[in-house]
């Protein structure tokens, strides 16, 4: 008997396509892939990052989506019954709580970091930065950070958007996004083309497609695999609750591999927006967190139009994060709707709520407390690598066992419905073996037992 979601269905494989590139386009690829990447000594680790995104991403995204269509639940419920089909342990709907664990962490600090991106759609369009030079624009930022209050008021208006849009369903994000997606794409291209006519953009091809890897660590390993994860949306759910609102006769591969060529281009083309300005400023790519907040404006207080099309890019980052947020929260919102008989809207105030308020601790690691050090690393900095780096790959690890070893053969050849036969084959082959012995070498590498 084929299951339906409680929550509803997309209204169509575009619907779902866009929802879910929604959700893979977001922070990850503006904002943290160029930081990460100008931290990890470029090149090498982007090309570790791409072998992550094909050899494991896209065979767990396949995964995911499969296991949430054939649960129709929250994935707490759907790990459950699904493990309950094929008679093994009911402790995977453990994975379910990893998951909603992972999401509430992350969009605790998402929301922080959103928040800024909606500071600077004010401070773009006020036109402070037209004409300020580099050293300008980090000061702007430093004082920005500086200031516990406004991080809080920017952190809790991004919360409340996000829960309005989850509290309402995802109909009419989804109309929102299908217009918001490519205007960001262009406003990218846009950025390219500034950063090719007055940028250091040959230094920065190089920066960013030379491998040299003596710059690479075992750790910027398992940073490049976790971002891998982060930026796909993969290992939490999120996903896994959207393939539950997919209707049954749409094709999951091919679905899920346009998902992540999407995903993949806007971040190159990010880093290829942001690299020029970087090196013909003088800026130092590992600068971390705050590297966009401190290059883009200088390109926009430069260019004609400048503050324009910055607040519009800005504008169209905070949807970008927007779309990306409501899926780490939704598989939350899911299983207390169906377990907790709450509504959607009382669902949404009390995960909100536990949210903005994990929340408090990113914006006061960025001023207050930025001193209070656990590894060498602040509040946000320990929720980050816990969650992308750790929770995420063990996640995604225990999904790919899942869909390989313990769901039968049959139902998940039914579900995927490749056309060929050796593609199904692939796919198997990969999540099997290749994802979680990859994921394991990187976790031991990291903890440098090889
Ligand atoms: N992928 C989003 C980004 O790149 C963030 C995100 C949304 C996410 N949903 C997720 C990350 C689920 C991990 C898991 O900004």
């Amino acid at each position: 008997m084929k299951k339906i979601s409680q929550h509803g269905q997309w209204s169509s494989r575009l619907a779902f396509i866009l929802a879910a590139t929604g959700s893979a386009v977001g922070l990850g690829n503006i904002w943290k892939f160029p930081y990460i990447t100008g931290e990890n000594g470029g090149g090498a680790f982007v090309l570790v990052y791409l072998l992550c995104i094909f050899a494991i991403g896209i065979p767990i995204m396949m995964a995911e989506i499969m296991i949430g269509r054939r649960g129709r639940q929250s994935p707490i419920n759907t790990m459950r019954d699904l493990a309950k089909e094929v008679g093994a342990s009911g402790a995977w709907k453990w994975l379910g709580w990893l998951g909603v664990i992972a999401g509430f962490l992350i969009l605790s600090y998402y929301s922080v970091i959103a928040g800024w991106a909606m500071a600077y759609v004010v401070r773009v369009g006020s036109g402070v930065f037209e004409g300020a030079t580099a050293d300008g624009v980090s000061n702007i930022f430093g004082q920005f950070v500086a200031d516990p209050e406004k991080l809080l008021a920017w952190h809790s208006l991004f919360m409340v958007i996000t829960m309005l849009v989850v509290a309402r369903g995802v109909k009419g994000l989804e109309r929102a996004v299908k217009f918001l997606m490519p205007a960001l794409l262009v406003l990218l291209v846009l950025l390219v083309g500034y950063a090719i006519d007055q940028g250091a953009f040959k230094e920065a091809v190089s920066f960013l497609f030379s491998a040299d890897f003596s710059k690479i660590t075992s750790d910027g390993i398992l940073i490049a695999m976790g971002h891998a994860f982060f930026t796909l949306s993969l290992g939490m759910g999120a996903i896994m609750v959207y393939g539950s609102y997919l209707p049954s006769n749409v094709s999951i591969g091919s679905t899920a591999v346009i998902i992540a060529l999407a995903d993949t281009a806007v971040a190159l083309l990010a880093g290829l927006a942001i690299f020029p300005i970087v090196f013909a400023n003088g800026l130092e790519p590992g600068s971390g967190p705050g590297l966009i907040f401190q290059t883009l404006p200088i390109a926009f207080g430069h260019m004609a139009y400048g503050s324009f099309f910055g607040t519009l890019f800005f504008i169209l980052l905070v949807f970008a994060a927007w779309s990306s947020s409501i899926s780490l929260i939704e598989p939350a919102v899911a299983w207390l709707v169906e377990n907790k008989k709450m509504s959607r809207m009382r669902a949404c105030i009390w995960s909100g709520l536990v949210t903005w308020i994990v929340g408090i601790g990113t914006v006061l690691s960025f001023n207050i407390t930025s001193n209070i050090k656990i590894f060498d690393k602040t509040f946000f900095d320990v929720l980050d690598y816990l969650t992308a780096n750790i929770m995420l790959p063990l996640a995604g690890l225990c999904i790919a066992l899942f869909a390989g070893w313990v769901m039968t053969k049959e139902s998940a050849e039914e579900e995927l419905d490749f056309k060929q036969l050796y593609l199904f084959k692939t796919w198997l082959f990969l999540v099997k073996f290749v994802s979680p012995v990859a994921v394991v070498i990187v976790f031991l590498k990291a903890i440098n037992v090889i």
